[in-house]
């Protein structure tokens, strides 16, 4: 198990770096440096083992056969949803719905809330084209109105524009807590306050949020929160939507089928279901119980170090490497340089290479230094800000494993770059 003192300056986080099998490697005789889990988070052994277990052990489908394979899987796969509500704080693990993706969570409420006629939706330039396009295409499907509130040049918000545009005709605000592009953390409290003052629901973007702060649902007070697992050291194809029980409750359901009712009965040439409540009324079909059960390990995982740790960690690597882009005249950031309110991420562009997929390019080739480049699955402000999405921009991304040493050979391996082209 990787060190957990409890006290944030007794992790030894180079030991924790051991639990990442995946850094163990070389390439071309040189460690990797991996500053991409903005985009997917590596695994540690703690998952990956939970998961080997299951399929080794006990491979078979929970909550359906009663042998001792489905009693063990029943099992794992409840007590996996119990420690994700327990790293959420949800009030009960039936408010956390095992999905494929945040984008799936997001999709689940955009299209199964009811929203009366006449309504209107709130959305942001900043959104991920998972947290936007949803809600846009509810809105053309109802002919809904929908609000786009444009995020600051910096990647915050004015609230006065919340303030301005939330009013009584609102039903549904979604909301990027923390942008995968800026790594700016919005006043969710505020923008909260704000929606429900006027009855309107909170859907909360967690995938950037969740896997580096603290994420305390009910003091967030939001109404739903969308989690991508596979960014919290969980496996791929693995997401969590969380809802308060009532609107889960009151929402319709977008899939149908094995699993979700508690009775079909076949009465007067008619075939008449009666449906679970949630989490099942989500959950239809076999599951992806290897899949539920290595989430569970990586919200044990995660709050065994404990987010504020990681939060801290992370934004200590931030501080060295935004210094020294900063000194930098060829770097220019895009979004804050306030650490804090910002993610363990900075998205950049370089004048004298203007494609980013240059820079990442060399960045592997030549570093072993693995960044994302593009537009990050977020068009509208990367044209908002007057950047070709094409060209795009270049994001490296900190996580609990990353190292000091980490930042100084990303930050070498931009400046030699940048020495050579210019
Ligand atoms: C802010 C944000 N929202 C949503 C998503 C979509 O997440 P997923 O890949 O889990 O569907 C991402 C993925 O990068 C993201 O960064």
């Amino acid at each position: 198990m990787a060190t957990c003192k409890g006290l944030i300056d007794m992790i030894d986080w180079n030991r924790v770096r051991d639990d990442f099998p995946a850094l163990k490697r070389k390439i071309n005789g040189r460690p990797v440096v991996y500053l991409d889990s903005a985009c997917m988070a590596l695994k540690p052994r703690q998952v990956i083992n939970a998961m080997n277990e299951y399929y080794e052990l006990y491979p078979a489908c929970g909550g359906r056969s009663i042998h001792k394979f489905g009693e063990e899987a029943s099992n794992a796969y409840s007590k996996a949803r119990e420690k994700f509500a327990r790293f959420l704080n949800a009030s009960r693990p039936e408010e956390c719905i095992w999905t494929r993706n945040a984008t799936e969570s997001l999709n689940i409420v955009a299209s199964s809330v009811k929203i009366p006629a006449g309504s209107k939706i709130i959305t942001t330039s900043l959104e991920h084209h998972s947290g936007s396009l949803p809600f846009v295409e509810r809105a053309k499907r109802d002919g809904l109105k929908i609000e786009v509130i444009k995020a600051q040049s910096d990647g915050t918000f004015d609230i006065e524009d919340w303030k301005n545009a939330v009013d009584n005709t609102t039903r549904l605000v979604s909301v990027v807590h923390s942008s995968n592009v800026t790594g700016t953390v919005v006043p969710m409290k505020e923008i909260v306050e704000i929606a429900h003052d006027h009855g309107a629901l909170v859907m909360s973007d967690d995938a950037q949020y969740a896997p580096h702060h603290p994420l305390d649902v009910q003091d967030f007070d939001v109404d739903f929160s969308a989690i991508s697992v596979h960014k919290m050291c969980g496996p791929s194809g693995m997401g969590v939507l969380y809802g308060k029980f009532e609107h889960l409750e009151s929402m319709n359901m977008c899939l149908y089928g094995g699993d979700t009712v508690s009775d079909v009965r076949f009465e007067n040439g008619k075939i008449l279901p009666e449906y679970l409540p949630p989490p099942e009324k989500f959950e239809a079909g076999l599951q992806n119980y290897a899949g539920a059960i290595g989430a569970g390990a990586a919200a044990d995982y995660l709050q065994s170090l404990g987010m504020h740790a990681i939060e801290t960690h992370e934004r200590t690597l931030l501080n060295v490497a935004l210094k020294r882009l900063l000194e930098n005249d060829h770097v220019k950031i895009l979004g804050t340089t306030d650490i804090n309110i910002k993610t363990g991420l900075v998205t950049f562009t370089v004048d004298t290479v203007p494609s980013a997929h240059d820079v990442a390019t060399f960045l592997n080739d030549e570093f072993n230094v693995m960044v994302r480049s593009g537009w990050h699955c977020v068009g509208p402000f990367h044209y908002q800000m007057g950047i070709d999405p094409k060209k795009g921009t270049v994001r490296a991304s900190f996580y609990l494993y990353n190292n000091m040493d980490d930042v100084q050979v990303f930050l070498t391996a931009l400046e030699t770059l940048i020495g050579a082209s210019s």
